[in-house]
């Protein structure tokens, strides 16, 4: 099925609030990989923070910086990668992920992600007035890209070292042939 893929990295794709970086750093840390954020990576190029360039920039210019920073990954190898949660809205960026590493998207409901998100405020998307509604607009209207990932994994129930130990289980299946 993903004969002409060369899986040397593992992307972690999904909504604000579903684990990614506590399970991206586990799994890193597991695997003895590098681990990469792409907010951090826009953090770090730019020296502002993400609120700052959803303020001032808008959405559509901080999309831009998000695609950049994806091309630059096509070029790592053993690295986990925790993404930003609209990043695999732009199919450019999920194709590319594709191409080096296993799309594991992990899931929740919104209710789990609010009770996760509420207390913190580092995510412009849900400086709303109504952001129990906003999640579940976005969660609704991206459903169909998270689901294009390679692996799902429901994050609801699972404790981050369980959700950590199935996504290496998937990576070494892929990796070893199946
Ligand atoms: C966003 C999610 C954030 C960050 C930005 C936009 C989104 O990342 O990229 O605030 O569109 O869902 P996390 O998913 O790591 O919170």
């Amino acid at each position: 099925m993903h004969s002409r893929r060369h899986l040397v990295n593992i992307a972690l794709i999904g909504f604000m609030g579903t684990g990614k970086t506590s399970v991206g750093r586990l799994v890193a840390e597991q695997l003895h990989y590098d681990y990469l954020d792409t907010d951090e990576m826009i953090q770090a190029s730019t020296g502002r923070s993400i609120t700052d360039i959803f303020t001032k920039d808008g959405e559509p210019a901080f999309r831009a910086l998000e695609q950049k920073v994806v091309e630059e990954l096509a070029s790592r190898t053993n690295t986990v990668i925790s993404t930003g949660g609209g990043l695999p809205v732009n199919p450019e960026n999920l194709a590319s992920l594709k191409t080096h590493a296993l799309v594991v998207c992990l899931w929740s409901s919104p209710e789990k992600i609010w009770e996760r998100v509420r207390h913190q405020s580092h995510r412009p998307l849900l400086h709303d007035e109504n952001p129990q509604a906003k999640i579940r607009e976005l969660l609704a209207a991206r459903g169909p890209f998270y689901k294009q990932a390679d692996v799902l994994l429901n994050t609801d129930v699972r404790s981050v070292r369980e959700v950590a130990q199935q996504v290496i289980h998937q990576f070494r299946l892929e990796a070893s042939g199946r």
